[in-house]
Formats: structure tokens, sequence, C-alpha cells
């Protein structure tokens, strides 16, 4: 079985193509990093005409990488949602005619349930397993229990983890995205305790009995600690230690929620898997203070930890393409009038959480 992907989500374009025995065969991303950086951060309509201006080079890349024929592949899979609806539509009708064309089945993919299935694509991971889903736009813990059915048991009751690392570098003059910034400067503080005491942080929802997460309160600390810094350009010495500090503050945050997440992933689900892991997905996952964090903490729960490789992570088509193999072998294919859908969460049936500009 062969399917091509396409992502057009956010401010990626990428076109993939990947078998059923779990090959790559082919794996292009562009970054619009450029098209958006002065903006610091992505605008919808330029992301979507980009998109628009590349699309069909990197599919005909994609398949000449492949080293396979356009008739060779089974489906055509892309992004329906969520995302920023001009770049959806644009992978969406592409996909839609060249499914039409070549008359072989539609997929439509969720973009979360294609990073919640990444592990199944380069580890052997069986259903149940939990997952921490930390991105720019979503930041989330849920059980998948099989293709399409997952339940979310946590999720940001404001910004995602990912928009707390963009917005808290854009606060101190790093470019877009953030959160590569921050870990590079982060690396480069030799007395972490003195950066913390420093820049203090809080630990938001620390109390709270839930899986959920809130990030916003811990950008505004950010902005008043920048504040107290003197005005003009920051020097290195400055926004590493502040670096370093929100990088901790972010991991502590995700590992408390983790920790209770696990514990109640084995009394609901303990009997049925004998081998339980935390699958870390989305593109905060590429960061290797998180990764270590969370593998210490598997490891002290007796949890396997599957965490992608960096260029799997971050947004890709071979993710896109894989959740089409896992849909199409379940016979669970889309019609050509399949709508886009800016929002699709993953667990409809999760509890509403009100807060200001819920990302569920
Ligand atoms: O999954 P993704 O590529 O796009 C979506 O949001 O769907 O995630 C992008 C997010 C951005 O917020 C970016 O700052 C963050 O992932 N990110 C990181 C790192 N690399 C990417 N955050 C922390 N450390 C990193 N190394
Ligand atoms: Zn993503």
């Amino acid at each position: 079985m062969i399917v091509l992907g396409i992502e057009t989500s956010c401010d990626e374009t990428a076109a993939a193509i990947v078998t059923d025995k779990r090959d790559i065969l082919s794996n292009i991303v562009l970054r619009q990093l450029e098209e958006h950086a002065v903006y610091g951060g992505v605008v919808p309509e330029i992301a979507a005409r980009t998109h628009l201006e590349h699309l069909d080079r990197l599919i005909r890349a994609a398949v000449q990488d492949s080293k396979i024929s356009l008739k060779e592949i089974d489906a055509i899979a892309a992004t329906c949602g969520p995302g920023l609806i001009g770049g959806v539509l644009v992978g969406m009708m592409t996909a839609k005619a060249m499914a039409s064309a070549l008359n072989i089945p539609f997929l439509a993919i969720n973009h979360l349930e294609a990073h919640a299935l990444t592990p199944r694509l380069t580890d052997d991971i069986e259903f149940p397993y939990l997952i921490l889903l930390v991105s720019g736009g979503h930041t989330q813990i849920l059980v998948a229990e099989d293709v399409g059915t997952y339940r979310r048991w946590g999720t940001t009751l404001d910004d995602a983890a990912g928009e707390c690392f963009d917005k808290s570098a854009k606060l101190m003059g790093l470019p877009y995205p953030g959160g590569p910034e921050i870990e590079k400067l982060a690396a480069k503080v030799k007395d972490k305790a003195a950066a913390l005491e420093r820049f203090p942080l809080p630990r938001p929802m620390q109390h709270h009995k839930s899986c959920d997460f809130s990030f916003s309160g811990l950008k505004s600390a950010v902005r008043t600690h920048v504040e107290t810094l003197p005005t003009g350009a920051l020097t290195e010495n400055d926004i590493a230690p502040l670096c370093a500090s929100l990088q901790e503050a972010i991991a502590e945050t995700l590992i408390s929620r983790c920790e209770r997440a696990i514990l109640r992933f084995k009394e609901t689900y303990g009997a049925q898997n004998k081998n339980p892991a935390l699958v870390v997905v989305g593109g905060v996952s590429a960061n290797k203070a998180i990764r270590k964090s969370l593998d210490a903490l598997c490891r002290e729960q007796g949890l396997h930890l599957s965490a992608a490789p960096l260029e799997l992570c971050t947004d890709n088509a071979a993710m896109i393409a894989w959740a089409g193999i896992e849909r199409l072998k379940k016979g669970l294919t889309d019609p050509l009038d399949f709508k886009a859908r800016p929002r699709w969460p993953l667990d409809p049936d999760a509890e509403p959480r009100h807060g200001a500009g819920v990302k569920a």
C-alpha cells in the first residue's frame, strides 16, 4: 500500500510518499520562514499564497524522489484541518483533484491525528497509549485507543506551549519560531540555578487536580522580567538566563501534568497494555531539555517514551501519508465533497473547557 501525503495547514508546504511497510520513500518540506519572519508570526494569507505557489512542484519532486510512478499510488491523503483555512484548502483541493484524476481514494486527515499516529510509523507502539501533544497551536494530553478514537484528558486553557515559546521569544526580540531560539540560548547558560534565581517564573496550575495547562501567565511573567531590563537592545547575558528559566518552567509544567496522566492511564488501561508508552508529538517535542525530563519521568514510572526523530516532530507530510495508510487499512476513505475544518477536535466528546481562546 502506497500513499501520497500533503500538508499545508500552517507554514510548512510538504509532500511525502509512505508505504504500509513503514518506508518513507520521499519526504519534502518547504519551511516558509522568511516569508513570515518580519511579522514575528505566521500570516495566514501569505501562507496560503505560498502553498499555492510551491505545492505542485513539491509533489512532483516527492514522486520523483520516491522512484515510483503516479500509477503505483493507492490513495492521496491531505490535511483537512485543523489549521489556517486558506492553506488547508490549497492542500485539500489539490489532493481531491489528484485522487479524482487518478481514480483512487481521497483521505481527509486530521492534522492532530497525524501527529498522534507518527510514533506508529517510527516505533512499535500499540494501542492504547498516552499522548502528550505539544505544538504551536495545541497542548493536550490524550489517550489513543484506536485509529479515530481518542480521549482528551487535558488541554490548555489559553496559550499552547509552543505559543508560549514563540510569544516570549518575541518579547525578548528573538526571531520566529521562538522555541528553537530559546533552546539554543538556554543551552549556553552554565549556572542554571543562578538563572532561575535571577528570573523566577511561576508553575501555572500546579495545585489543580486536572491534566489541564495554562501558559499565558508564564508569558506575562516573562514580559515583567523583560521590562526590568535596561532599555535598548537586550544582551545575551540578560536573555540567555531568562530563556533557561522559561524552558525549565515549561518543562516542569508539562512533566507535572504527564505524571498525573500516567497514574490515571495505569489505573484505567493497566490490564490492557503490557508495554505502556507515553508518546510525545508536535513541534515542541523537538526540545531536548523537555525530552530529557520526559525520559526521566518515564523511567521512574516504567513507561516506554516514544519521541519521533526531529524531522518528524515538526509539521511534515510523511505523518499525513502514514495517517492515510492507517485509515486506508481500516477501509476509511472520504468523499470528494468533504469540507475542510478549521477546528477539528480529536475527541469531540471531551468536556468543553471555559477559558479565553481555548485550543481544544
Ligand atoms: O507542530 P508544529 O511544527 O506546528 C504546529 O503548531 O502545528 O510546532 C511548531 C511549534 C512552534 O511553536 C515552535 O516554536 C515549536 O514548535 N518548537 C520548539 C522547538 N522546535 C519547534 N519549541 C521548543 N524547542 C524546540 N526545539
Ligand atoms: Zn503540527
